[in-house]
């Protein structure tokens, strides 16, 4: 863990709806505290409820983001879909990109690619999610599928400074299961080497995400390199949310 802000990104899912906003009064007021100003909270509600969430936390240092956007930006005759355009108008900060199961809805690293250059571009931070699956980790693939996934989704991306990269394991999202300090020490480090080659002047953040709860943060905190995490399960009840927070803050 870095000594600078830590990252605590709740990716709310499919799940959640306007009464949801009661359960965040709990964190708005923990984040008033002085103890938990290095503490970086994002929510990333379903869209239905962002423009709330952006109303409700608006005089707070909450921020508010998308779980993803489409690949074309700006406006046009694409039904279903928002660009990163229209969620910098509406006052999101960050967007989700690459989350693994937006993949198995058919996003390719190239269209990811796509989505991380109108995200970048509208000025928004992209939290881009990479990582193996349980074959490829048996392969012991996970250096290559990640260094493949990196060089893919940040073709032509020059600046470093709004990216922030989401290690998520796919075998250990939702699953309960987390990778071995040894493992992920390796792995964060093989992604902060393959960020420092790429860029310059390298600005950019780690998080890990997978099944990270109340119980395997004091494991997962002391990952090295790491700015903070990605978490979906335990970020929608508060009380477990803060004690993470809690926990990784002390
Ligand atoms: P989980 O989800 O914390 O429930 O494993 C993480 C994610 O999918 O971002």
């Amino acid at each position: 863990m870095t000594n600078n802000n830590i990252y605590f990104i709740a990716n709310w899912k499919m799940y959640g709806d306007l009464s949801s906003l009661n359960s965040i009064k709990k964190v708005i007021s923990l984040k008033k505290q002085k103890k938990f100003k290095k503490a970086k909270i994002v929510y990333c509600p379903p869209n239905i409820i962002v423009n709330e969430f952006i109303k409700y936390t608006k005089y707070t240092n909450i921020s508010v983001g998308s779980q993803d956007c489409y690949f074309i930006d700006g406006t046009g005759p694409y039904t279903g879909n928002i660009s990163a355009y229209q969620l910098k108008k509406l006052g999101v900060n960050y967007v989700i990109a690459g989350h693994s199961e937006k993949r198995l809805d058919g996003d390719t690293d190239k269209l990811i690619n796509k989505k991380v250059l109108n995200i970048l571009s509208n000025n928004l931070h992209v939290i881009l999610c990479i990582g193996e699956s349980l074959k490829d980790k048996k392969n012991k693939k996970t250096l290559s599928v990640i260094r493949k996934q990196l060089s893919t989704c940040l073709k032509e991306v020059k600046k470093s400074h709004k990216i922030i990269i989401a290690y998520e394991p796919i075998w250990s999202i939702g699953s309960g299961i987390i990778p071995s300090p040894k493992e992920l020490d390796k792995t964060i480090k093989y992604i902060k080497q393959f960020l420092s080659k790429k860029f310059k002047n390298n600005k950019s953040k780690i998080l890990y995400g997978g099944s990270v709860n109340q119980k395997n943060i004091n494991i997962l905190k002391n990952t090295k390199g790491i700015n903070g995490f990605l978490i979906g399960g335990a970020s929608q009840t508060s009380n477990k949310f803060i004690d993470i927070i809690k926990k990784t803050i002390n």
